[in-house]
Formats: structure tokens, C-alpha cells, sequence
């Protein structure tokens, strides 16, 4: 797969004197989805905005299918749509004009069958002919999804596109996404729903403080979910794990109470039956067993509390 974008060492500081962007590289595959999860004020706007040249960035290095957002910032920002994550839209205008119009921005012709296209995609053709005032907040975030596609990008910024927005209107928002990657497009979004990213990202980068400390394919976080923990009380207390079961991924909780066993629930065996047994033949007695599943929520929490 070939890269599309590539964000190289990247800084931002703003006059304000504020650091927002502390070296941050990124590589975006052709075609692939890519969630951006941070807490408020991690960066991802600015990173955003940074990409899709609104800012520019105070060093490093930006391309967009090989072209670079600053020296050939035409090419590049043609081939970029961006939902942003504040809404702002004409409230007089009618939807498919406001749409019409975005496309003539970006100097692209009249193409009646494409705009048609996109608004039956997002369920706005009914509402074509009404002014955007008289939409509810969630079509007016799919207008908004219309306008950045109007010039048919190849990579789309998606900035918190499901932000108050109804629990079914966000899995039909999915599902627009689900079709714009089958013709191709590049998407790369931002969500404070971690679900959202487990529904639809191929990869998970996490933001924090302005520096990226993570982005791995969703499969291999949803793998680290797939660990488990089993917390098998004792009923006496031990200081360390028996040398007869050092074999297993094992550990004895703080005051020794406990013993901890971590175990892969997505692996053909979990080695719990065997453990039970070798625990008996160690002499040691349990009395309660209990099992926690970390999941991406925590994992991201982690990760951000240990940066903070
Ligand atoms: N124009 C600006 N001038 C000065 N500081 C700014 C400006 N825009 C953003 N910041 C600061 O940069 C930091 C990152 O902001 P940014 O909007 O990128 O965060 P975010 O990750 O998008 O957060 P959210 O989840 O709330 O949208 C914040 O501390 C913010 O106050
Ligand atoms: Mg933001």
C-alpha cells in the first residue's frame, strides 16, 4: 500500500506562545481509516488543521500525495476534504447549493450527477431544496460531510463528525464512512467515542499533550483486549508465586492475598484448568475466583494518565 500522507516532525506553537504540536509524525496508507482518539486539548484540531494548511505548522514536514501542504499547497489541499469540528454553514442557503458552491471553490466543474450522488449517500436529497436553519444539528453535520466531499477528495478529515449526534445517526455516519473507504477514500477521524474507533478504524493513534504515543492496527488493541485477567483469592497469603508455578504468567497481588493470572480469552486454551489444578497440588486454597477484561477505553486511559 502506498503512503498518501505523511506528516514528518511536525511542530505548532501558537503566537500565544502554547506548544501544541510537540514533533509529531504520522504515515497514512491509501484507503485506510484511522480514528484519533485524545482528550480535550490533545492536539487533533490543531494537528488537522495543521494537515489541511488552516495553520501552518512552526516546523517540519507535510505531503499529501507527495505534495508538500506548503510549497504546493493547491495540489495538496485538492486533494483534501475536511468536516470541521465546529459548525459552520450558511443558514440561508439552500443544502444542495451550499454544496454546489463548495465544489466551484475548489475550481472543480458542475457535476449535477455526483452532488445527486452524495446527497442520497447521506440522506439529504429530500431535504435538497430546504434551507440549512431549517435542518436538525445531525443533518446539518452531514451537510457538512457533503460540502467536504463536493470536490471529491481522496483524503477526508473527519473532526469529531459524530459529536451530539443520535445513536442511530451515528451508525448510519459509520456506514457513510464504511462506503467512502470501499471507492477509495482516505479517512482519517477524530472521536471521543472509543467505540466509534472500535467500529470502524483500521488503525488507533493515540494524541496526547501534542504527542502521538501510539498508533497500531485496531486488531492488534482489540488482541491486547482479548487479554484477561483472572484474580484467584487465597486464603492464606503468599509472598511471592510457588516456584511449581513460575511456568505461568503469574503474579501475587500487593498484600499477597491474591494471585493474578493473565490469560489470552481469543487463544485456543486459556491454561486455566491446568493452573487450578497445579494451584491444588501447591497446597493452595482459594476462595473466590473473579475475571476483568481490560478493554480499549482503559488501555486509553492508561496511556494518557501515565503521560499527564
Ligand atoms: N488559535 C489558538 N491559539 C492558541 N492556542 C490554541 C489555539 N487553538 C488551540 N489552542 C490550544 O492548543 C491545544 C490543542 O487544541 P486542539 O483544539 O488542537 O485540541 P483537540 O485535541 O482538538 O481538543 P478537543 O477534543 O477539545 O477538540 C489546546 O491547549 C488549545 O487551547
Ligand atoms: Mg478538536
Amino acid at each position: 500500500m502506498s503512503v498518501i500522507l505523511s506528516v514528518e516532525n511536525v511542530t505548532k506553537t501558537y503566537d500565544s506562545g502554547f506548544e501544541a504540536l510537540k514533533g509529531v509524525d504520522l504515515q497514512i496508507d491509501e484507503g485506510e481509516i484511522l480514528a484519533l482518539l485524545g482528550p480535550n486539548g490533545a492536539g487533533k484540531t490543531t494537528l488537522i488543521s495543521t494537515i489541511c494548511g488552516i495553520t501552518t505548522p512552526s516546523s517540519g514536514r507535510i505531503t499529501v500525495a507527495g505534495h508538500d501542504i506548503l510549497s504546493d499547497y493547491r495540489q495538496a489541499r485538492r486533494i483534501i476534504g475536511l468536516v470541521p469540528q465546529e459548525l459552520s454553514l450558511e443558514p440561508f442557503e439552500k443544502v444542495i447549493n451550499t454544496v454546489r458552491l463548495s465544489r466551484g471553490l475548489f475550481g472543480k466543474g458542475r457535476d449535477e450527477a455526483y452532488i445527486e450522488k452524495i446527497l442520497r449517500q447521506l440522506s439529504l436529497w429530500d431535504k435538497r431544496n430546504a434551507k440549512v436553519m431549517e435542518l436538525s444539528g445531525g443533518m446539518k453535520r452531514r451537510v457538512l460531510i457533503a460540502k467536504a466531499l463536493s470536490h471529491e477528495p481522496r483524503v477526508l478529515f473527519l473532526d469529531e463528525p459524530t459529536a451530539g449526534v443520535d445513536v442511530e445517526l451515528r451508525k448510519d455516519m459509520w456506514q457513510v464512512v464504511e462506503e467512502l473507504k470501499s471507492n477509495g477514500v482516505t479517512i482519517i477521524l477524530t472521536t471521543h467515542y472509543i467505540e466509534e474507533a472500535e467500529a470502524i478504524a483500521d488503525r488507533v493513534g493515540v494524541i496526547n499533550q501534542g504527542r502521538i504515543l501510539l498508533v497500531e492496527p485496531k486488531v492488534d488493541l482489540m488482541q491486547r483486549m482479548g487479554r484477561k485477567q483472572l484474580t484467584i483469592e487465597l486464603q492464606d497469603p503468599v509472598t511471592d508465586v510457588p516456584d511449581s508455578l513460575k511456568d505461568y504468567d503469574l503474579r501475587a497481588s500487593d498484600d499477597g492475598n491474591a494471585l493474578i493470572y493473565c490469560y489470552d480469552s481469543n487463544g485456543p486454551r486459556t491454561g486455566i484448568t491446568t493452573l487450578l489444578a497445579d494451584l491444588q497440588k501447591a497446597g493452595l486454597h482459594m476462595t473466590d475466583i473473579q475475571t476483568h477484561q481490560s478493554s480499549l477505553e482503559e488501555i486509553f486511559v492508561d496511556l494518557v494518565k501515565e503521560t499527564a
